[in-house]
This record gives structure tokens, C-alpha cells and sequence, in this order.
């Protein structure tokens, strides 16, 4: 077989193979599934906390004279531990989309005044529901939103979110995008924001925040992109003579295979201050999978190994309705071997067990020969995985660890 095929593109420190053997956060992954089985996801709190870090540290670089504030995106992963150990840093804030959410990272610790929280089309008892958190801080997506927010809190500070009909994601992956050509429901477009102002105006609010998330999964390849986005939107916050925040989204992406690159955020940051650093604007940034993708692996048992005409499939014990991503957005979850075996690899298409035919993990992996592995990991299962995870099939039991 082609050795060249079998490339281990997303090995790190604490994502490597020792002896043959993976190992993640310090531990051989063969006994994490011992212990735990199958249908697992383990996170690893230090790969977190590195990733919140290094993005931190690059803010620091921009040299934002009205300082910057990261807002963990919790849609990303909502597991409890994660949010509560997230909370003891001291070193973010949330970013919510549902009262839901809300509650949750309230009772991780989180206080109200710490959470953004980004409007999408919310209902009447949405709204009551969210009035009733003293501090929280609104981006209204909508004239909609502007109007009902004011009845219930007269008087606040809210931020727009706008959309400036340009978007930046993953490469050739236009479903990951949230304003662009097509027109989308996120946010206030160009030709409706001066009647935001005046309603926001009329209403008693005050406009002190322009939000933008235009886009997930970005790598370097797309800065010149998301300079053209921030170059659109400095149109928006030019108009606004009482801002104090500009919130710019998450969207900041990780490798998913081995054509990718990680994110150069030097450059990211270099950017940032050529737009903001001459201001006293505060810079929100709202990432998910920047900082929880690739701190995951999901586990899972061998099922069978087949040949059907010229695939070989190899199956394991749960599908796409536990990390959907690679269904929804084809953004491949890679396979990955518990143990490297004799060096020889082989092509396998790697499949689920749900009923529906798009339920492919991995279209063409190169895979030591199975027959005396029990297990599989998934890398980059972090974020957008369990958060995302449905019963479809009644298939949705899942476990999940925080590896501290
Ligand atoms: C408003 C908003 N902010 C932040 C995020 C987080 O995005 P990402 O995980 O790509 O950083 C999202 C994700 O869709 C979002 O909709």
C-alpha cells in the first residue's frame, strides 16, 4: 500500500503517537476508552486553556487602546464542567443565542453582565424571559428585536447586529456563511440601518455596540477576506456617535485535513490593529471552535469491516447524528488509529450506524488493518459535536469527560 496516503497532519504534543500508540492530554488513549467505551467524548481542559491563551496573546499584540474582551461562543459545547472551569479563569465572558444558554452559564458561575447575548429571532417569552437578567447585554438582529427590546428595557445600551452583505468562512464552503451574496436573516443590512438608528433613537435606546459574525471556520488564506468584511463595516460604525464596542464574532477556524494550515494570528492580529487600534473602541471577539474543536476526541467501537465492489467500509458504533458537521457542513471529522500497527495503510470509508445516507464519516481514510482494534478516535469533536448531537434513530446516547 502507499504509505504516502497515511498522514498524520494533525499530530501536536498532546495529540501524538508514542510507541505507536495515540495519546491525548498526556493519556494513552486506548485505556480512556477502556475505562470510559464507546460513544465518549474526552476534552482536554489544557488544550482549552492554551488555545484561549494564544488567541489572548495576540489580541494583546493589536494594541487595542480601548482594550478587548473574548466571549466564548457556548453554543460550540455547553458541558457543564467545561463552562464552570471556563468561568474560574476570569479570562472570558459568553456569548449566548437562548435563554437557555443564559441560565445555563449563570449557573456555571457567569454573572449577567458577563454575557453578550446575540439576538435570532426570539419569541415573546424569549424576551420576558431574557428582561429579567439584570445586566445582560442585547445585540438586536432585527428592527424587529429593537422595538420589543425597548418595551422591555427602556432607556438601555443595546448593540446592532448588521449584516454588510459580505462574509468570511472555511475556503469554497459558502454554508458556513452568514452574510454574503445570498441574502440571509442575520442581522441589519445596509439599506435598513439608518432606520435602525432613528428607531433605536425614537425607541430611547442607545446604540453602543456594532456586531458582525459573518462566517465560520476562516484560516489565513481568508484574512484578506475578513479585512474586506471589517472594511465594509467601518461604513456602520462610522454612523454610530456613541459607540463604544465593536464585536467582530467568532469565525476563527482550525485545521479539519492536511491541505489546512493553522490560522497565522499574528497576521489575524496585525489586521485588527490596522482597523482598531487608532480607536477607543472595545473589541469583542465571540469564538467557538477556535477554542474548543480541537481540545475533543470522540470515541468509538469498531463494528465491522467490509468490502462492497471497490470500497472497503469500516463501521463503528454511532453516526452523524453525534457530531453532525461532517454531514451538515462537510467538515470532516478525521478518523484516526488508536495504534499505528505494522505501517502498513489501506483506504477505508468510514460509515455510522444511522439510517440515512449521508451518514459517512469519512469518505476515503487510510487506516491500519482494524481486525485487532477495537476502537476509533474522531479528532476535532471539541466543538459543534455534542452540542449539536440529536436522539435521531434513538441512537443519541452519548458520554462526555473533562480531562483536567
Ligand atoms: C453570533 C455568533 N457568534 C459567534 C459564533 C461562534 O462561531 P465560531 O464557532 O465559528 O467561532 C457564532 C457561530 O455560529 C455565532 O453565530
Amino acid at each position: 500500500m502507499d504509505r504516502r496516503q497515511y498522514s498524520t497532519w494533525w499530530q501536536r504534543a498532546d495529540l501524538c503517537y508514542q510507541a505507536g500508540q495515540l495519546y491525548f492530554a498526556g493519556r494513552a488513549v486506548r485505556q480512556l476508552a477502556a475505562q470510559f467505551g464507546s460513544r465518549t467524548f474526552v476534552y482536554s481542559f489544557a488544550r482549552v486553556r492554551e488555545n484561549l491563551n494564544r488567541l489572548r496573546q495576540a489580541l494583546e499584540e493589536a494594541e487595542l487602546a480601548g482594550g478587548f474582551s473574548v466571549l466564548y461562543a457556548m453554543k460550540a459545547n455547553r458541558f457543564l464542567p467545561l463552562l464552570t472551569r471556563l468561568q474560574e479563569t476570569g479570562l472570558c465572558g459568553i456569548d449566548a443565542c437562548s435563554p437557555s444558554e443564559v441560565e445555563l452559564a449563570l449557573s456555571c458561575g457567569f454573572s449577567p453582565a458577563d454575557i453578550s447575548f446575540t439576538a435570532g429571532n426570539l419569541s415573546r417569552a424569549d424576551y420576558e424571559q431574557l428582561a429579567r437578567y439584570e445586566g445582560l447585554f442585547m445585540d438586536c438582529d432585527s428592527l424587529h428585536t429593537i422595538r420589543t427590546w425597548a418595551q422591555h428595557k427602556p432607556g438601555a445600551k443595546i448593540g446592532i447586529r448588521i449584516n454588510p452583505a459580505a462574509g468570511v468562512s472555511r475556503e469554497a464552503n459558502s454554508t458556513l456563511q452568514y452574510a454574503g451574496k445570498n441574502v440571509t436573516k442575520f442581522g441589519i443590512y445596509q439599506e435598513q440601518f439608518d432606520e435602525a438608528l432613528t428607531t433605536a433613537a425614537a425607541c430611547g435606546l442607545t446604540v453602543t455596540k456594532i456586531h458582525f459574525h459573518t462566517g465560520c471556520g476562516y484560516l489565513t488564506p481568508q484574512l484578506d477576506q475578513l479585512e474586506a468584511v471589517i472594511e465594509r463595516c467601518m461604513w456602520f460604525i462610522e454612523r454610530c456617535d456613541q459607540l463604544e464596542r465593536v464585536n467582530m464574532g467568532g469565525g476563527l477556524g482550525v485545521p479539519h485535513d492536511a491541505s489546512d494550515q493553522p490560522l497565522d494570528l499574528h497576521q489575524w492580529a496585525r489586521g485588527l490593529k490596522k482597523h482598531f487600534s487608532g480607536t477607543d473602541l472595545h473589541l469583542e471577539v465571540e469564538p467557538g471552535e477556535y477554542l474548543l474543536k480541537d481540545a475533543g476526541l470522540l470515541l468509538l467501537e469498531k463494528t465491522m469491516v467490509e468490502q462492497k465492489k471497490d470500497t472497503l467500509f469500516l463501521g463503528v458504533d454511532a453516526g452523524f447524528n453525534l457530531a453532525p458537521e461532517p454531514a451538515y457542513y462537510q467538515l470532516p471529522l478525521q478518523p484516526v488509529p488508536l495504534e499505528l500497527g505494522n505501517g502498513q495503510f489501506f483506504p477505508m470509508r468510514v460509515v455510522g450506524n444511522i439510517n440515512e445516507a449521508i451518514d459517512v464519516w469519512y469518505d476515503e481514510s487510510w487506516l491500519p488493518d482494524m481486525e485487532g482494534q477495537e476502537y476509533l478516535a474522531l479528532i476535532n469533536a471539541g466543538a459543534y459535536s455534542s452540542s449539536m448531537a440529536s436522539n435521531h434513530c434513538m441512537r443519541g446516547q452519548f458520554k462526555e469527560f473533562l480531562l483536567t
